[in-house]
């Protein structure tokens, strides 16, 4: 098969998470490299193949130096599905099926195959478009590392730093102040980000969406630390946590990507506690600030190593896979065998385990955790 490819193309879709950049230096460098092909580098996702002007090669020089860069050279939309395709005109928003373009205008480019860097939507339309003809392979990517199949996800590692680095500083002003500080983080339906940064930086209190917390948990714990001779507390909770019985918090505007957008949970449940507790409560959300800045050096690695073994997928042949990583390992998996499933934190984790060792409030151990 390696003998008649000649080029490639490389897109980024979804939200932005830092790695990309990695993953698209060394498609570009391991295709060229190691196998003489040209590499078409999309712009904004899917976007790129549905409107003109939006392609262009990518050589050595393209690359040179953006290995620390957070971002996508090649920019990124959630808003480019080719199934369900919006096209504003006269003030009303109409939807269009324009997947069979998309196909088309791959073979008008003579691309032979498809790197696709995205998490679960950019990778559900990946795989929509393989039954269409496209050969495509997929990369996992998201902050939020909740993708069936793949330990992890590059981005993720760097989101727990930059959680974990917030964490460190809200912890002296909440000393110095007697306060309860609450940390919302992202992650949408999963609690990844926020049980790995509250771990590592030393929260008192983790809200998970797997979880659903009760108030008078949380109190107890924030008075017991008080009678403790601890004065403060430091709560981190995931966007997508919500109360026992109760629902995730997201904001009036428009979906984005088919998703309603999380926000509101630190908010929500500082007012729960304000009528509980004595001490001032304080929310902060970190927000987009997880999704930027250079990748650490494990995301990096992920990043790059992910992005090669895209391109040996193409030379091998081993189409509509998505590269994964087992163990130390880069390995695949059908893209059938992981799209649209979410990968959430398994209540019997060892992550969950040594929180409870620590004597962390989970927000519901009795219900959730001691019944397991
Ligand atoms: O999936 C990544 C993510 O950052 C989620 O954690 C968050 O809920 C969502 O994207 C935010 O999306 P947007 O950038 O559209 O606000």
């Amino acid at each position: 098969m390696k003998d008649y490819l000649n080029r490639i193309g490389v897109l980024t879709g979804g939200g932005d998470c830092p790695g990309l950049n990695a993953v698209i230096r060394a498609v570009v460098k391991t295709a060229i490299h190691e196998y003489g092909w040209e590499v078409y580098g999309i712009e904004d996702g899917f976007e790129g193949l549905i409107q003109p002007g939006k392609v262009r090669p990518l050589t050595f020089a393209d690359v040179r130096g953006i290995l620390p860069r957070g971002g996508t050279i090649l920019g990124t939309t959630n808003r480019a599905d080719p199934f369900h395709y919006e096209v504003e005109s006269g003030g009303e928003v109409k939807v269009f099926d324009v997947s069979d373009n998309v196909v088309r205008q791959a073979q008008v480019l003579g691309l032979d195959a498809l790197v696709v860097i995205g998490g679960d939507g950019s990778l559900r339309i990946a795989y929509e478009m393989s039954k269409k003809g496209l050969r495509v392979v997929g990369v996992p990517k998201t902050i939020d590392n909740d993708l069936q199949g793949t330990l992890v996800t590059f981005g993720f590692d760097t989101a727990v730093n930059t959680a974990m680095d917030a964490l460190d500083k809200l912890h002296t002003t909440a000393e110095s102040h007697h306060r309860v500080i609450i940390l919302e983080v992202m992650g949408r339906d999963t609690g990844w980000i926020a049980l790995k940064a509250g771990l590592a930086g030393g929260a008192d209190i983790i809200l998970i969406p797997e979880i659903p917390f009760e108030i008078s948990e949380i109190v107890e714990k924030i008075k017991s630390r008080s009678q403790h001779g601890a004065k403060f507390s430091i709560i981190v909770i995931a966007e997508g946590a919500k109360p026992a019985g109760g629902e995730a918090s997201y904001l009036a505007d428009r979906d984005v990507g088919g998703m309603k957008r999380l926000g509101g949970a630190g908010e929500g449940l500082a007012t729960a506690l304000k009528t509980h507790v004595r001490a001032d409560v304080r929310v902060t959300v970190l927000g987009h600030l997880q999704r930027g800045g250079s990748p650490t050096a494990f995301d990096r690695l992920l990043g790059t190593r992910f992005g090669a073994a895209a391109v040996h997928l193409i030379a091998e042949g081993k189409l509509n896979h998505m590269v994964s990583l087992e163990n130390d390992a880069i390995v695949s998996i059908p893209m059938e065998e992981v799209v649209g499933k979410q990968k959430f934190v398994p209540l019997d984790s060892d992550l969950i385990r040594t929180a409870l060792d620590l004597d962390l409030c989970l927000g519901n151990t009795r219900t959730f955790i001691l019944s397991l």
